[in-house]
């Protein structure tokens, strides 16, 4: 496939189970999430992969979370929370290690860091496998954070969620549903107040 098509072709894929790529699949997606755009040459990028048992772990750590945040918090919505972290086969919690009063503005180091995401998600999505980009209370919460390695003023940006599509839960493979160009592209001629 053209590498064109491939970007054109990228949808979000929130039903997934195993395989999760793995080896020097794993590592050639990990290696594009590293091409990413970066003022100052800073590297900001942490990527912590979450798989097996450690899933349960970091699933019980936003449990506990969600429920110091929410003490009425029941039952149910503990158990769509924990699968949510076990689900997928594959858990990349995403982190951008930010210098503070740096020439380079945080929010550029913040904006690297979800640039090598799309790279991630675009990569994945070349290898074969699916992928959904997910942030939410839980990824700003700072325990979490925190227990994966981000403390301020490093940010956790959110999780990908990485495995093989599951047809059998998400039904046949999606199409990109996308907006019209004519939506969100201008040719600018000037101010519009311009005499
Ligand atoms: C920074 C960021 C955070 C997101 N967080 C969530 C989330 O918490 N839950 C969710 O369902 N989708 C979230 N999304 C949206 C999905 O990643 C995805 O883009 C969306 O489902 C549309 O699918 P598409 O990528 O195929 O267009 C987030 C997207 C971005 C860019």
């Amino acid at each position: 496939m053209r590498a064109i098509d491939m970007l054109l072709d990228r949808v979000s894929v929130s039903a997934l189970q195993d395989p999760a790529p793995d080896g020097a699949t794993l590592d050639r997606i990990l290696e594009a999430g590293l091409r990413a755009p970066d003022h100052g040459k800073l590297r900001p990028w942490r990527f912590v992969l979450v798989r097996g048992d450690a899933r349960f772990v970091l699933a019980d750590i936003v449990v506990r979370a969600l429920q110091a945040r929410e003490p009425d918090c029941t039952a149910p919505m503990a158990d769509k929370q924990r699968s949510k972290f076990t689900r997928a086969p594959l858990v990349i919690a995403l982190g951008v290690q930010v210098l503070e009063n740096h020439k380079i503005p945080e929010l550029e180091q913040i904006m690297s860091g979800a640039a090598a995401t799309m790279n991630l998600l675009n990569a994945i999505h070349a290898e074969g496998f699916g992928a959904i980009w997910v942030t939410g209370a839980n990824a700003y919460d700072p325990s979490v954070g925190a227990a994966l390695g981000f403390t301020r003023p490093d940010r956790l940006i959110g999780f990908l969620f990485v495995g093989t599509r599951s047809d059998t839960q998400d039904g046949p493979p999606r199409v990109a549903n996308r907006p019209a160009l004519s939506d969100h592209v201008i040719d600018w001629s000037g101010p519009a107040s311009a005499p």
